[in-house]
């Protein structure tokens, strides 16, 4: 069969931008691309659609993964396949007269000679870190007078440096030569993009691992340094006029609309520059004593799969009460356990209760993502504060997979405040319908009664700021200086803006401290202002999960649990945020019950004072039958959460 092929044809319509005589010369024009990951293959691919008619491409990798979020050439069925193999063969699917010379050894000291033979243009598409040889490359270019254009994804943007042969050379520029590798890799970044548009929207810097060669990525980034290198290809390739040169650059970034043309004669000799390197440096040792985030086997067994996700269950203050040991390929026990011997959240166990009833019920949910049912027993003998429940598997036909399922890892506590657009009839009729029989929710959600609630939110966290009995709580469970955390809750998490974050900080180093600023500086007032008064106002509703049926065993407890969880993976799915304000319900059912939680007189008033109020608003059979408080409404995701421990760390065997 012949082709139907026609080079005039395939490349017709890029005429009008360009002459047909434009479009004849680059048909005999020949690019060598060095590397075909992120950028490299979108500038193939690029420059091909271009009528670009000859290349050296070059890359000693193959396809993998971790590349698929990017890389033009990752499919599945390229998977271990040499990257100059599959991208050449996807240049050939564009024009089959391609004239493409390959290296699959990279390009290398050796044949650098040869890659850049006859060639009329350079266009870098290394790997970020590949500095050595990216050095070794320029300079050859600017030896043999080839220009170079190198386009770097930043975030969501592009960075763009071009080497012509009449001006800067990229050593004169970046200054790498005798620099070690750190210092060789912040001098390349900070040279490539002097304005750093992309810094302010880098929400996880644990990404960015210098030591293990690796950062964040995003396929917009690398679709955009396509587009903006193959530009600067044509007009240096057709003689278009003058192009942008070191040490000149353009940064334009399409997150945050910003395009900037920088200028730092002198490259990273620029007294500008040398500034920004120095800011560059303190920041890296900073992260330098953190641990980079480890790589995770993927769970390849349904058991493995159904821990991996029900670990994301909620529990208070992040404790996760659990351990799983593994029976067989069906079952698993969960061994539970409350925190009522150094929580004062927790004194009678039934806050841990309720995290484990979540716990099942996501692994009820996680279940039917294997076609499968789960099936728990409440293991007879174990004591009240260790409870061991036994989970059966069992494959079942007609199983359907929850539609919560894709929320378990998407579900998390957003603790700041939220849009006061109420919540549709629709939305509450899907969160009453969620909670499930024998459960039922109030609703508090005029102004009115929000600010009521807000109001009383705010005396009850007076009681929280100023016990010594849930200081040690807070001292144990806020990692400080963290976004993530995966044991604790990670003080950009709790709802503090950076200052007041910064003060209580110092301020809970001692029990003195704490009680000096309570005493003299009002030092409650900000963080209760902060965390609840604003945002118990700010919000669509406040819920009361009801229990018509207020439990007493702990199977009881487990139910409310799963009901919440219902709940709060309804509202995710719903695209609502959550927050439980489970101290003021707590509190109050410790004055029901007269349990003497605190040394702190004052505080018992006040808890009277709160379980009063709250009785005034949803009645003494709503705080009688209330297992779960919270607010809900309409917020952005939270940049900080609470991360879990892994499920190799949360089994026994
Ligand atoms: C029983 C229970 C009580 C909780 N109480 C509160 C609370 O009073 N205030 C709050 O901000 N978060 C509360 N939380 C939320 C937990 O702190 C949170 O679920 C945990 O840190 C894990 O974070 P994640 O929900 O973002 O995954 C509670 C969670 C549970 C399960």
């Amino acid at each position: 069969m012949t082709t139907p092929f026609h080079y005039d044809e395939a490349f017709s319509r890029n005429i009008g931008w360009i002459t047909e005589t434009e479009q004849q010369l680059l048909r005999t024009r020949r690019v060598a691309i060095a590397g075909l990951g992120g950028v490299g293959g979108s500038h193939l691919l690029t420059l091909t659609r271009l009528g670009i008619g000859r290349f050296h491409i070059a890359d000693l990798d193959a396809f993998e993964l971790a590349n698929f979020n990017r890389q033009a050439g990752a499919f599945l069925s390229h998977l271990g396949r040499p990257k100059v193999e599959a991208l050449e063969q996807l240049a050939r699917e564009i024009n089959p007269e391609l004239e493409i010379r390959t290296f699959p050894q990279g390009v290398t000291r050796e044949n650098l000679g040869h890659f850049l033979d006859g060639v009329d243009l350079y266009v870098d598409g290394l790997d970020f870190f590949a500095l050595d040889i990216r050095r070794a490359v320029f300079a050859a270019c600017a030896e043999k007078g080839i220009p170079a254009v190198t386009a770097a994804p930043l975030g969501m943007g592009v960075a763009l440096l071009n080497f012509l042969p009449s001006g800067m050379t990229f050593e004169e520029y970046f200054r790498l030569e005798g620099q070690p590798e750190d210092e060789q890799l912040l001098r390349f970044l900070l040279g490539l993009s002097p304005a750093m548009l992309q810094m302010p929207y880098l929400v996880d810097d644990s990404r960015v691992d210098l030591e293990a060669h690796k950062g964040p990525s995003t396929p917009m980034a690398c679709e955009l340094c396509a587009g903006v290198a193959a530009t600067q290809a044509l007009k240096i390739l057709l003689r278009r006029g003058k192009v942008i040169a070191a040490p000149r650059g353009l940064h334009f970034d399409a997150y945050r609309n910003r395009l900037k043309i920088t200028w730092r004669p002198g490259g990273n000799r620029n007294p500008l520059q040398r500034l920004g390197l120095k800011i560059a440096r303190g920041r890296l040792s900073e992260k330098k004593g953190k641990k980079p985030v480890p790589e995770r086997p993927a769970p390849d067994t349904p058991i493995e799969r159904i821990l991996d996700l029900a670990r994301w269950a909620p529990s208070g203050d992040n404790t996760q009460p659990w351990k799983f040991e593994v029976l067989d390929e069906r079952r698993f026990l969960v061994h539970a356990h409350d925190t009522r011997d150094w929580c004062v959240y927790d004194l009678d166990g039934h806050a841990s209760q309720i995290a484990v009833g979540a716990l099942l019920e996501t692994i009820a949910i996680a279940a039917t993502g294997e076609g499968m049912e789960a099936d728990f027993r409440l293991l007879p003998d174990c004591p009240e504060t260790a409870p061991v429940i036994e989970v059966s598997l069992k494959e079942k036909a007609g199983v359907v997979e929850s539609p919560l399922l894709p929320y378990i890892r998407v579900r998390t506590t957003q603790r700041r405040p939220f849009e006061t657009t109420p919540l549709s009839p629709a939305q509450k009729q899907a969160l009453e319908a969620a909670v499930g029989e024998g459960f039922g929710v109030r609703w508090i959600e005029s102004p009115r009664a929000r600010w009521q609630m807000a109001k009383l939110l705010f005396r009850s966290a007076k009681i929280r700021l100023t016990i010594p009995e849930a200081y040690e709580v807070h001292k144990r469970i806020i990692e400080w200086d963290a976004q993530f955390s995966t044991d604790r809750i990670p003080d950009q998490a709790v709802g503090l803006d950076p200052a007041t974050l910064k003060l209580m900080k110092w301020v809970m180093q001692s029990w003195k401290r704490v009680r000096f600023m309570n005493r003299w500086l009002a030092g409650t007032l900000a963080p209760r202002l902060q965390l609840d008064l604003v945002p118990g106002y700010r919000c669509a509703a406040h819920f009361l999960i009801l229990a018509h049926r207020p439990p007493e065993t702990l199977e009881e407890w487990f139910a409310a649990g799963r009901a919440l969880q219902r709940f709060w993976l309804t509202a995710t799915r719903l695209g609502l945020q959550l927050q439980p304000e489970m101290t003021p319900l707590i509190f109050s059912r410790y004055t029901k019950e007269s349990v003497n939680f605190t040394s702190e007189s004052k505080a018992l008033g006040l808890a009277r004072a709160v379980t009063n109020a709250l009785e005034g608003m949803v009645g003494r059979e709503g705080v009688h039958q209330g297992v779960f408080l919270g607010r809900v409404g309409v917020g952005r995701l939270p940049a900080a959460r609470s991360l879990r421990r892994a499920v190799r760390r949360l089994q026994v065997s």
